[in-house]
C-alpha cells in the first residue's frame, strides 16, 4: 500500500488527477472506477483543467461509478448521475454512452444490479478506481456488518451514513434511504485502487481500515487484501498515519 499524505491540497488533486490522466494516455481504452462525494471533487477539477488544456482526452474511455441512490429521479441536482455530468462529464470529451452509473430508478432493481455487475464483469475489470470511505469505513455504499456482499446490490443506508449526507438535501427526511452499490469484491477487482481521505474527521477511520483488523465491521480494511492500492491524504485524514 502507497500511502501519501500532503500539505497542499493542490498537490493531492494533481497527484490523483496526473494516476487518471497517464492510465489515459497510454491506454486510451481504460475502463475508470468513480466515486461521487467530496472527496474526488478536487481531483475532478485538476483532470477538466487537464482536458481543457490539451493534455488528455477521454474520447475512448468508459467509466463505471460506485453507486446511485434508489428513487431518486435522475434529473435530481443529487442523484449521482447529475453529480457525474455536472462535475465532470460534461466538461470533458467522454462519450455519455460509455459513462455507466446504476440505474436506482429501475423497476426491477435486482435486475438491475445483475445487468450492471455483467457489464462490469464484461467490459472490465476496471483500471483505475477512485474511492472515498464513509466515517463508519463504508466503501461505495457497502456498510459494516456481519457480512458483505460481494456484487453489486441494493443496499439500506445506516444512520450514519444518512447524517453525513443530509448536508446534500433540505433535511435528513430528504436523503434516500437506500442505494444500490458496487459490492465489495467487484470493487476488489480493480487493478489499481486510489483511496481519497481530506479532513480530521475521516483521520480515526483511516487508521482503523489501513491499519487495524481486516473485518467487514469496517469495509475499507479489505483493501488491506489487494495488491495494488495508492491512499492519498491530506495531513488532517493522515495524522495518525
Ligand atoms: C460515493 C461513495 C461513498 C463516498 C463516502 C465519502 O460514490 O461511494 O462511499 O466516497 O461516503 O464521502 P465524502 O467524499 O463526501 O466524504
Amino acid at each position: 500500500m502507497n500511502i501519501r499524505i500532503f500539505d497542499q491540497e493542490k498537490e493531492l488533486n494533481t497527484t490523483g488527477a496526473e494516476l487518471i490522466a497517464s492510465l489515459v494516455q497510454n491506454k486510451p481504452k481504460a475502463v475508470l472506477g468513480l466515486a461521487t462525494g467530496s472527496s474526488p471533487v478536487g481531483i475532478y477539477n485538476e483532470l477538466i483543467d487537464m482536458y481543457n488544456r490539451g493534455l488528455v482526452s477521454f474520447v475512448s474511455a468508459s467509466s463505471f461509478n460506485l453507486d446511485e441512490y434508489v428513487g431518486l429521479p435522475v434529473s435530481h441536482s443529487e442523484s449521482y448521475r447529475s453529480f457525474m455530468n455536472n462535475k465532470l462529464f460534461h466538461h470533458i470529451d467522454i462519450k455519455m454512452e460509455n459513462t455507466h452509473i446504476p440505474d436506482g430508478n429501475a423497476a426491477d432493481l435486482d435486475a438491475e444490479c445483475t445487468r450492471y455487475e455483467e457489464l462490469l464483469v464484461n467490459q472490465g475489470p476496471v483500471d483505475l478506481q477512485l474511492l472515498g470511505i464513509g466515517h463508519n469505513g463504508h466503501i461505495g455504499f457497502n456498510e459494516p456488518g456481519a457480512s458483505l456482499t460481494g456484487s453489486t446490490h441494493v443496499v439500506n443506508l445506516k444512520e450514519e451514513t444518512l447524517k453525513a449526507n443530509a448536508r446534500f438535501f433540505p433535511s435528513i427526511e430528504d436523503v434516500p434511504k437506500q442505494a444500490m452499490t458496487m459490492g465489495v469484491a467487484s470493487i476488489l477487482k480493480a487493478k489499481h485502487i486510489v483511496l481519497i481521505a481530506r479532513g480530521e474527521d475521516k483521520a480515526e477511520i483511516i487508521r482503523t481500515a489501513l491499519t487495524g483488523p481486516i473485518t467487514t465491521e469496517c469495509p475499507a480494511s479489505l483493501l488491506q487484501c489487494h495488491p495494488n492500492v495508492t491512499v492519498l491524504l491530506d495531513r488532517g485524514a493522515g495524522r495518525f498515519m
